[in-house]
């Protein structure tokens, strides 16, 4: 008999408001309807077992309830502590057949407000398939997937797969955080039950297809180092992903994340936004259309000119601290708002990260800060009264704050983020052959496929090449209508 819960979430209670969300959603995210109609009887993920580590929201429901029409099966957890919808996660885990007495739907492990313990428990029933290989009479006890969202998953697999080679969990440095100490504990535990794992793991994936541009960026340096150690598909850099979800999705859901937190007035204010990447336009300009005075920094001089060109005052931080009201952080950095910049804040000034990770904004040095008291003012909210003698607002503790103020991008623009996300997971599952280890894009045809998808709902009427047209510029009629280097 196995000990492995079912599922773990905040309330099964909550599954009936959850299933009246996900079916809204569902009329908003035609791509992955689509989906469904294509595959749903050829079930081209079939034997996929796909360990999934991606915020529990309604649109990733919606996601999950794909996937398995395609015929995976799949176990979930969050990608961070603050961004699951219990709702969601109750509908999920209840199914769409099941009740909260008699829950038939996808092992979930996620709620609203984990510890970091909790969170990487979480990520660790992603990858136990004891309970699915039993009831199957099979011998593998793992995923053979990963769809992630910021390389967690794939980072867990990866340091667990390293130190069962070596032997030994390292002891944790002074420099390592105290979230990379609970990873090495989870390790530390799991070695000493068994010596190989991670390594039967790694062994059976048949690759994973990565969110976001973080986990993207993770997955290229193990490629680089020659440690990767299954082929991944960067869904980041589909177009219809970076292009829509970063830009379009934190264009809505930041100034929704600061309404929910403060609902302090956004018109005449100073914010000021660092990166001006897709995240950073999307911020930038959802904040000039609130009214703000925007001033933005850049590391890199393209960028740094594209926010000049778009009318924006470009600083560097040091230079502006004192008159900005509003941070916001979306570069993928670390470091970029230090505890010397919050000491010369304005008082009550807000701190807000949109990527990926915490140490966006310096928390454990402001968590160490001699003389800094923190007061929570409600959940993802916390007033920190500094030495300087003003305070400052820290919304989600500084991790991504629309997801863990607000409900993160509208499902709209996550259907053409997850439309790749299916495609991607189908490519690697059914097409092994064509990826060997590396990081891969999805060709063009299937992006331009899920822009498609989206068309009809928006009214869009494309405009058809004649064959002539079609001569004259050498493009086929039903594409790719770009170069791989076109920029967009
Ligand atoms: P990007 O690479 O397009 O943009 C980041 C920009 O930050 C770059 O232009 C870079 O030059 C700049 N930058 C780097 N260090 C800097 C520094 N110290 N000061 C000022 N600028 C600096 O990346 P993208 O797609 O905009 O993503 C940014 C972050 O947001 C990533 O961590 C990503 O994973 C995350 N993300 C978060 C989402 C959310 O829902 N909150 C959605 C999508 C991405």
């Amino acid at each position: 008999s196995s000990t492995v819960p079912a599922f773990r979430i905040a309330n099964l209670a909550l599954a009936e408001a959850g299933r009246h969300q996900l079916r809204l959603a569902e009329n908003e995210m035609p791509g992955l309807m689509a989906l469904r109609a294509e595959f749903g009887e050829s079930k081209p993920l079939a034997g996929a077992r796909i360990a999934g580590s991606l915020h529990m929201t309604v649109q990733t429901a919606v996601l999950i309830e794909t996937l398995v029409a395609l015929g995976a099966q799949v176990r979930w957890a969050s990608c961070n502590i603050f961004s699951t919808q219990d709702d969601a996660a109750a509908a999920i885990a209840v199914g769409p057949t099941g009740t909260p007495e008699a829950p038939a739907g996808v092992p979930v492990f996620a709620w609203k407000g984990e510890t970091l313990e909790d969170y990487w428990w979480c990520t660790e029933q992603i990858f136990d398939w004891s309970t699915e290989a039993a009831a199957a009479g099979e011998t593998w006890t793992g995923p053979n997937m990963i769809l992630d969202d910021g390389g967690d998953a794939t980072m867990l697999v990866h340091k667990g797969r390293e130190f069962e080679q070596a032997g030994a969990v390292p002891d944790a440095t002074e420099a390592d955080s105290h979230e990379y100490r609970v990873v090495l504990d989870v390790l530390r535990r799991s070695l000493a039950t068994s010596t190989d794992r991670w390594t039967v793991i790694a062994a059976a994936i048949a690759g994973v297809t990565e969110e976001t541009t973080t986990g993207v960026h993770r997955l290229y340096e193990l490629a680089g180092a020659g440690s990767l150690l299954f082929p991944a598909i960067n869904v980041n850099d589909s177009v219809t992903k970076s292009k829509f979800d970063n830009k379009y999705g934190i264009r809505h859901s930041l100034p929704d994340g600061l309404n929910r937190a403060t609902d302090v007035l956004i018109g005449g204010k100073v914010v000021f936004v660092a990166g001006y990447g897709d995240v950073g336009k999307g911020a930038a300009e959802a904040l000039r259309g609130q009214g703000a005075r925007v001033i933005v920094s850049e590391i890199d001089p393209i960028n740094a000119l594209q926010a000049a060109m778009d009318g924006f005052q470009v600083a560097r931080i040091e230079s502006v601290v004192e008159q900005v009201d509003i941070f916001v952080s979306g570069t993928g950095n670390f470091n970029v708002i230090g505890v010397d910049h919050m000491l010369r804040m304005k008082h009550l000034a807000i701190i807000a990260n949109v990527g990926h990770f915490d140490n966006e904004i310096d928390m454990a040095a402001l968590e160490s800060l001699p003389g800094a008291v923190r007061v929570e003012i409600k959940p993802q909210v916390d007033e920190w009264h500094l030495p300087s003698g003003r305070s400052v607002l820290v919304l989600s503790e500084g991790r991504l704050m629309n997801l863990g103020n607000a409900t993160g991008h509208p499902s709209f623009v996550m259907s053409n983020s997850f439309t790749n996300q299916v495609l991607a997971q189908i490519e690697l599952y059914c097409y092994p052959e064509k990826y060997p280890v590396g990081v891969y894009v999805l060709p063009k045809h299937l992006d331009e496929k899920v822009a498609r998808l989206h068309l009809d709902a928006l009214g869009v009427e494309l405009t058809v090449l004649t064959p002539a047209q079609s001569a004259y510029i050498g493009v086929p009629i039903d594409g790719p209508y770009k170069v791989d280097h076109y920029r967009y």
